[in-house]
């Protein structure tokens, strides 16, 4: 949870201290839906940006004990699984950030899910393509090793680490969202260069993103993955980046 927050401060240190790329006030947003909430730090800092606004925050994990506004409520939920959130029940903003690539069945639960977004309502999605650094990466971060372990594993269960990549192609898809917009950005896990706000977060997308050596090593051990090709992959890392892609859509009202 540590990791999660660090990484939200310097995510948004990048976004000049904003939310979202996407200019979030324009809506004066009631009800906001945070899907994959983490830590909380998103819906916390959204408490003081739209004050106004009740956030529903859902996670198949429980929040840390931390103090939460009095306008965030916290349901824990599968996004996998159908039937946490009535179909009727629309929300102006439904956000998720970093968490639909961790979805089993990704494709589906995004499609079912973005049915949230009320007519008007803004929907905003900022995810991974985790194989965008692989052509660059080192021998053990390569598709030969982590890369193939990985997708293996998500592959099992449906769950889709270029799901960044996709998701402009899959918001359209959607019949109900004709316009999205779309901004790419690297995010890098090492210290970059001049700018310190990606010097800032290289550090922490690394911590973020691996979490543990042990936990990489334990999750990929009955595939073969050591810890010592973790510690190597780990350092492997520093010099590369992955595409993070912000999208933002506006679903359509009745009368467009
Ligand atoms: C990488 S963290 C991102 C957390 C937060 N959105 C952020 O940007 O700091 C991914 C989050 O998605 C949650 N998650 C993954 N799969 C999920 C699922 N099937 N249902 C609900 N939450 C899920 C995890 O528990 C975790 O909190």
């Amino acid at each position: 949870m540590q990791r999660l927050d660090k990484h939200h401060l310097a995510f948004t240190e990048y976004l000049s201290g904003k939310l979202s790329p996407a200019p979030l006030d324009e809506l004066r947003p009631g009800r906001i839906l945070e899907l994959g909430c983490g830590s909380g730090a998103w819906p916390i800092q959204a408490t003081t940006q739209l004050p106004a606004a009740q956030i529903l925050a859902a996670d198949r994990s429980p929040l840390p004990n931390r103090f939460l506004p009095a306008n965030i409520s916290f349901q824990m939920a599968d996004l996998a699984k159908e039937g946490d959130f009535k179909p009727d029940h629309f929300f102006d903003i439904v956000h998720a950030r970093f968490v639909f690539c961790h979805v089993s069945n990704t494709h589906d639960a995004f499609r079912r899910l973005a049915q949230l977004v009320r007519p008007g309502g803004l929907l905003l999605i900022e995810d991974i393509n985790a194989l965008s650094y692989f052509e660059t990466a080192g021998p053990v971060s390569r598709r030969d090793h982590y890369i193939s372990m990985m997708k293996q594993s998500c592959d099992e269960r449906g769950a889709d680490m270029e799901f960044g990549r996709k998701t402009p192609d899959l918001i359209r898809a959607l019949d109900d969202f004709p316009d999205v917009q779309v901004q790419k950005m690297s995010m890098p896990f090492g210290v970059n260069g001049p700018d310190d706000a990606l010097n800032h977060l290289g550090p922490a997308t690394k911590k973020f993103y691996i979490g543990t050596v042990d936990s990489v090593a334990e999750y990929l051990a009955p595939r073969g993955f050591t810890r010592e090709m973790a510690l190597k992959y780990r350092e492997e890392l520093e010099n590369d980046s992955v595409d993070v892609y912000c999208c933002r859509a506006r679903r359509a009202l009745a009368s467009d």
